[in-house]
């Protein structure tokens, strides 16, 4: 079986972050995001993958390469020269995807989180007949999403709207499809929406199908909701295999600790945190809702609350960073400062503390 993963974009609303690497090789629990994405689809039998990318395809490669071998899977690229929105590349990638079996093959877009029940999906897809499956998942705030009204008991979707403006339902578009090749008949290679352009076709002629997702969800593109998907990925960890979270005197929740990392005397540690490797966490240092990457230092007492760290930086004695901070690759924070939401770009110092949530350049 086959899947193709929709890679393209800067990814500007994750910056600085993604001003050191793409998007989905952004660390998400202490794995990148893609790799969460690639495991899921191996674990249930896809052979190939296609990465549908319009920036430094050499970068994606270079690090997929490893993974390849590790997980025996194989790893292709189609570059686009122009972003070919979320259906143009799927015409593009036509002779990557089409093969003699006439088997339905996944799409996903890169930055969603969940426990991804593909092997449902199969099962759905065999059962209703459709050209296409789609998964869908309830939310609070359904506007920045694409909303999908089924009928209820069959799951056929009945209409779908990309970004509403007014309120026509609160199920929206996972950003996970299995689709038949004929769906490829239906898209011209030219820059196209699938959400806005092709399911409302398909979904017309009564050949659309959604899932609900069990479990949970997130599209953690953004700070704030890579902070909640965290949570919500680490709740879910608790539940399924409870051994890879960290235990001890010293951890409150639900704590993702790399093993090459180190944990000083005194320090609070949780709920919903993730430190990567090679990271040193000093004495009476505390932490909650935040991601360590890889290579940071914490000095004593430091407190750290809903914020990320990037690589290789270092926070400094009874510094207090907090309220969305994130600080880039390299970053620097001097003993004593306050951070409140400063989102902070790579290789710099912070000699004064942010008072207010700014960018710093
Ligand atoms: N190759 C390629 N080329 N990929 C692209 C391009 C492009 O030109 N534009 C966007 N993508 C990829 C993104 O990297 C992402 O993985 C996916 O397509 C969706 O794009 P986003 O920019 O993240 O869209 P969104 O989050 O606003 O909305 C989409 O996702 C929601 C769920 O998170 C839509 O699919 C919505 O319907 C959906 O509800
Ligand atoms: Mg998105």
């Amino acid at each position: 079986m086959k899947a193709l993963i929709l890679v393209g974009g800067f990814g500007t609303r994750l910056r600085p972050l993604t001003l050191s690497v793409p998007k989905p090789l952004v660390e998400f629990a202490n794995k990148p995001m893609i790799l969460h994405q690639i495991e899921a689809l191996k674990a249930i039998g896809v052979t190939e993958v296609v990465l549908a990318i319009n920036y430094q395809p050499e970068v994606m490669l270079n690090f997929l390469k490893d993974f390849e071998t590790k997980l025996g899977i194989k790893i292709m690229c189609s570059q686009e020269t122009e972003p070919l929105g979320t259906a143009g590349p799927l015409a593009l990638a036509r002779d990557k995807l089409i093969d003699d079996s006439g088997e339905p093959f996944f799409v996903l877009n890169s930055d969603v989180i969940s426990e991804y029940p593909l092997k449902e999906m199969i099962e759905f897809h065999k059962s209703h007949g459709g050209e296409a499956s789609i998964m869908v998942t309830k939310v609070a705030e359904p506007s920045k999403y694409g909303v999908v009204v089924t009928e209820e008991s069959t799951g056929q979707v009945e209409r779908f709207v990309e970004k509403p403006k007014i309120f026509v339902g609160n199920k929206i578009n996972a950003g996970i499809y299995l689709l038949d090749p004929s769906v490829l008949d239906r898209i011209e290679l030219r820059p196209t929406s699938i959400e806005k352009e092709i399911f409302p076709k398909i979904a017309a002629e009564k050949k659309l199908y959604a899932m609900v997702l069990p479990g949970f969800w997130m599209d953690i593109g953004q700070p704030r909701d890579y902070i909640t998907g965290l949570r919500l990925y680490l709740d879910s960890l608790r539940k399924k295999s409870s051994s890879r979270l960290a235990t001890g005197p010293h951890v409150v929740g639900n704590v993702l600790v790399d093993e090459t990392s180190k944990i000083g005397e005194g320090c609070l540690i949780g709920p919903d945190v993730a430190i990567g490797p090679g990271c040193v966490v000093e004495s009476g240092v505390r932490l909650s809702r935040c991601t360590i990457m890889r290579g940071v230092r914490i000095k004593k007492h430091a407190c750290i609350s809903s914020s990320i760290i990037g690589w290789h930086s270092t926070v400094g004695q009874w510094a207090r960073v907090e309220n969305m901070t994130i600080l880039g690759e390299d970053v620097h924070v001097c003993d004593e400062i306050y951070s409140n939401g400063g989102v902070v770009l790579p290789h710099k110092e912070i000699k004064s503390s942010i008072l207010k949530p700014e960018i710093v350049m």
